[in-house]
């Protein structure tokens, strides 16, 4: 039976991959932990105070539970990264050094940590952008990341560690709400067009970026973690595809449903570091290794959107 520890379940990713797990794996094996109180989406499910760099509280939870999968998902993002380049290292790096070493000793089954489109750079070729191509990432958070992933493959070469990574796209969800990312555009749009009919957007308007609806990612996830262990052909990290949009094409997509929707250009420092990310993704190795396949496009997933955060409120 596994027993699953997710660190960071509050977050955008985490409160809608607990409650995935919970689905697969039953409420009591999956035990939800933040640094901050739980999310009230976490209902009465297990639930922990933890800080993912603090290595003694973590390894002696895995221990004590006897925990058989970890999930990785604390972490500073890239516009807040900016903010203050040294703490995002610090964060970003030692949570999965220490969890590295924790899940090696413990005999952790798996561990899962999610990498980004960020590692890649304004050096990368933009469009179409390869698994394994030019990568010179240009924000702390990408920098982070990069590491991240040969740390990962370096433990998984020389201890056997069964880990496995994504790098996620620009991720829009309506249950938990975005953490300082330079793609959160494409959630607050959402929200504003349906309180205010209008939204600035810290980009300008021709800017494509890789993107993909939670419900697909969150599937990613699962079935990558479900996926044979030999079928995995790299312990870096999997490309992973599923939209390529720009503002202005979202803003449209929205006017199908809402005519009279505005949207304006400000655009900020984020701008920069989007355009150094790719505009779309080669995914064919996640497609060939272990079937990978996105189900929702532009529109379906603005349906999608907009209807849950009406019924929200
Ligand atoms: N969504 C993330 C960000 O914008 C990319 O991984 O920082």
């Amino acid at each position: 039976m596994e027993k699953i520890l997710i660190i960071g379940a509050c977050g955008q990713i985490g409160v809608e991959l607990s409650l995935a797990l919970r689905q697969a794996f039953g409420t009591s094996n999956v035990i939800a932990s933040d640094i901050r109180p739980p999310h009230p989406l976490l209902g009465e499910g297990p639930f922990m105070n933890l800080n993912a760099t603090d290595a003694t509280a973590l390894n002696e939870v895995i221990g004590r539970e006897q925990i058989s999968q970890v999930y990785l998902l604390a972490a500073v993002l890239s516009a807040t990264g900016e903010q203050n380049p040294m703490r995002a290292w610090d964060i970003n790096m030692k949570s999965l050094l220490q969890l590295l070493e924790i899940c090696v000793h413990q005999k952790v089954k798996k561990l899962y940590w999610p990498s980004s489109i960020a590692v890649f750079g304004p050096t990368t070729p933009h469009s179409d952008t390869p698994q394994q191509t030019i990568v010179e990432p240009g924000t702390v958070y990408g920098i982070s990341k990069y590491a991240g992933e040969l740390w990962c493959q370096y433990f998984h070469q020389r201890y056997g560690l069964d880990v496995r990574s994504l790098r996620y796209p620009g991720l829009i969800s309506w249950k938990g709400d975005p953490g300082g990312g330079t793609t959160d555009y494409a959630v607050e749009i959402y929200h504003d067009a349906l309180k205010q009919g209008r939204y600035t957007c810290f980009l300008k308007e021709n800017t494509y970026l890789p993107m993909m609806y939670m419900e697909d990612a969150i599937r990613a996830t699962l079935e990558l973690m479900e996926a044979p262990a030999e079928k995995l052909s790299t312990r870096m990290s999997y490309n992973l595809s599923a939209l390529s949009f720009s503002p202005k094409e979202i803003a449209d997509s929205i006017r199908k449903h809402i005519p009279g929707f505005e949207i304006s250009y400000a655009p900020d420092f984020r701008q920069q570091i989007a355009e150094g990310w790719p505009q779309s993704i080669d995914d064919r190795l996640a497609r060939h290794d272990w079937g990978w396949k996105p189900r929702f496009d532009l529109d379906a997933m603005t349906a999608d959107m907009l209807q849950h955060l009406r019924e929200k409120g």
